[in-house]
């Protein structure tokens, strides 16, 4: 498949940021998103504030950060696929890399959640990326495969599969992957959807997340097979995220 054939997705992951207030931000996201029409745009806020930040997005898709696996139940404190939908949600992340730490979430977990919400019918995106030392190790493209291969349901319908690359060591710091090292990730990970998908695999798009900017994302919106990106603290203000959109319109 022709890399054009994929629209850029730009995705705002609040993470734990924002609040009532802070929904503001949305109408310039929103006018930005209208204008940018070769672009997806969407924004994760916290569980919370989605049913607000519905109201408030103008149409750009308001996702979660997670989601249950099961329907419902005895599961104090977790939120499931149809939750969701019903707050209005039209997309949740999985498997975050903070998830994956904090909460000691599983590949097998992580593809559970992903296949409840594809079945629901919420594009899901379901990240990966290596720690600096398993970089460093050299084990990078083989720590992000096993990943995969554990953590992406075998066959879907309903939903959207996105997959987001975002490197453990690039997320917050400041320090982003050189587009060399993103081409030659996103390439190992093309390679493994449509050897696995076939044909749908090279549909799948990949997201890259970790520090990316104003500054950056033009250079990064460049590299192969890198179909939009997974955006956290550059998201959170229309200041800064409106011109990772225009970067995204421009590529
Ligand atoms: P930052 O953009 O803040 O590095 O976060 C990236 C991320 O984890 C998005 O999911």
């Amino acid at each position: 498949m022709n890399v054009h054939d994929r629209r850029k997705l730009v995705a705002g992951n609040w993470k734990m940021n924002g609040s009532l207030a802070q929904l503001k931000e949305l109408a310039a996201i929103a006018e930005a998103a209208r204008a940018a029409a070769s672009v997806d745009v969407a924004v994760c806020p916290p569980f919370t504030l989605i049913s607000a930040a519905v109201t408030r997005a103008g149409g750009v898709p308001v996702g979660a950060q997670d989601c249950h696996a099961r329907g419902s139940g005895a599961h104090t404190g977790c939120v499931s696929v149809a939750m969701l939908k019903e707050a209005g949600a039209k997309l949740v992340i999985v498997g975050h890399s903070e998830r994956r730490a904090d909460q000691h979430e599983t590949d097998a977990e992580v593809r559970a959640k992903a296949e409840a919400a594809l079945a629901g019918g919420l594009t899901t995106i379901v990240c990966v990326g290596e720690s600096e030392a398993e970089r460093e190790a050299g084990r990078h493209v083989e720590v992000v495969a096993a990943q995969l291969a554990g953590s992406l349901p075998d066959h879907w319908s309903g939903g959207e599969l996105v997959v987001a690359y975002e490197p453990i060591w690039a997320i917050g710091t400041g320090r982003t992957a050189t587009p060399y090292d993103v081409a030659d990730m996103h390439h190992a990970i093309r390679a493994a959807l449509t050897a696995r998908f076939g044909d749908a695999g090279g549909r799948i798009r990949i997201l890259y997340g970790g520090s990316v900017k104003a500054e950056n994302a033009a250079e990064l919106f460049a590299v192969d097979d890198v179909d939009g990106a997974l955006v956290g603290g550059a998201s959170l203000t229309a200041a800064q995220f409106v011109p990772i959109i225009q970067a995204a319109a421009g590529a």
